[in-house]
Formats: structure tokens, sequence, C-alpha cells
């Protein structure tokens, strides 16, 4: 059976880069739960789909099909062979992700992809549901917080260092707690503290710091390497 780390956090929290140190670490597999949605809404884009219709995104949803595969410590997708890379980092997919990630379809599949990659080995998987829809009785879980302001000034900083930055900081801060707004009142599968889940607050923590307070409350056999 592999392992699964799982965690949860609004954008900017920092799951992403405390993921991969965590997955390096241990030898898990880092696994952009993300990155899926955005693929979601790229193809719809790509296809003329109406984001704001939940209907014509449900029987879209049922056509992608999304390649999987281990490299260098994560897993990466392809659709029809080619790796989206930053056409799915734009300004307009944040602004249309957040509805196609409300589509009940959506999430149904996306859900069976991320359960399926426990085929390729012990996975670190962070999202908006991870603890508490896709692997629930993971007894890895973490939400990780931190206020919207070093959120927004986190993201803008990665936008600048991909040299994508086309937005104030006040922008990004607008758009990051749009995108909240949206994750954390949708019906299915809203984005919460799972019950049992550790919560850790970034805010005032380095990255080194996060990392261990994660390696320190992994269940005592996997910090040993064991199985
Ligand atoms: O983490 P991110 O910004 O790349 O996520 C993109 C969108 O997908 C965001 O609106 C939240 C949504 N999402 C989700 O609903 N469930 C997940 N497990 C991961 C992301």
């Amino acid at each position: 059976m592999s392992r699964v780390i799982a965690i949860d956090g609004p954008s900017g929290a920092g799951k992403s880069s405390v993921s991969r140190r965590v997955g390096q670490h241990l030898g898990f597999l880092h696994v952009d739960s993300g990155a899926l949605y955005r693929i979601m809404t790229w193809q719809c884009l790509q296809n003329g789909i109406d984001t704001s219709d939940p209907e014509a995104v449900a029987a879209f949803a049922q056509t992608v099909e999304v390649e999987c595969e281990p490299r260098d410590g994560a897993i990466i997708y392809r659709v029809q062979g080619q790796e989206p890379g930053d056409a799915i980092r734009t300004p307009e997919i944040n602004r249309h992700a957040s509805p196609v990630a409300t589509v009940k379809a959506v999430r149904d599949r996306i859900t069976d992809w991320l359960r399926g990659m426990t085929r390729f080995g012990d996975l670190i998987v962070e999202g908006r549901d991870i603890t508490t829809a896709v692997f629930p009785e993971s007894p890895a879980r973490f939400y990780l917080v931190a206020s919207a302001e070093a959120r927004a000034e986190r993201r803008r900083k990665e936008e600048v260092e991909k040299g994508i930055a086309n937005q104030s900081a006040e922008e990004v801060k607008r758009s990051l707690l749009a995108r909240d707004a949206i994750d954390s009142t949708r019906q299915h599968a809203p984005l919460r503290k799972a019950d049992g889940a550790l919560e850790i607050d970034s805010t005032y923590l380095t990255l080194d710091q996060v990392v261990q307070t994660v390696l320190d409350a992994l269940p005592a056999a996997w910090k040993e390497g064991n199985a």
C-alpha cells in the first residue's frame, strides 16, 4: 500500500514549496492537484466551453484525457502529448479555475485520477480537498494557512520570478481572495480544515520551519523510511 501525505490550504499558503521539499526528503512523489483543475479549465477555454455553464463543463469534462507519469520526484501531466507549462498559470486561468472546480463531474473525475496515482508509489498530494475528500483516511494530513497579505506577496514574487507578473500587489490579493471565497463556499468538497488535520500558520515561519513541522508530525515509521 502506498503512503499518502495530504496537504490542503488556500492559494499562496506555501503548499507547493513545502510539498516539494518534504517529498524530496522522504522520496514521496509530489502531486499538484490544482494543476489538474487548471488543465481542465485550460481545455474548456481552448475548446470554447463557457466556464459559467456547469452542465456544459460537466459534459466536456468527461472527454478530457490527461496522461500522468513520475518524473524527477513529481507526477507530471500531458494533454495529447503536450505538457501545459505556463499556459495554465495565467491570470485568465486563475479567474476561470474556481468556477470550473465547483462542478461535481469535474471533481469526481480529478478525484479518480488522484486516487489512481497511488500506483506510482508514495505520494505527497496538495490541494483544497485532499484531506477531506480525496485521501481522508491518510494518517498524515495538514492544513496550511497564512495571512492574505503574506499569500499575495508570495504569489506576486513567484509571478515576477517567472516573468509573468502583470498585476499590482493589490490586484493579486483581490484575485486570490475572490478565489478563496469561491473555493471555501462551494457545495462540493469546499476548502476547510479537516477534523484531525494539523493546522500550520506559515505567516511568520520560514520554509525550513514549515518543512520541519510537517516532518516532525509524520507517523514515526514513515520518518525512519520504513513502510
Ligand atoms: O492550487 P491552485 O491555485 O493551482 O488551484 C487552482 C484551482 O483549483 C483553485 O481555484 C482551487 C481549485 N482546486 C480545487 O478545487 N481542489 C483541489 N484539490 C485543488 C485545486
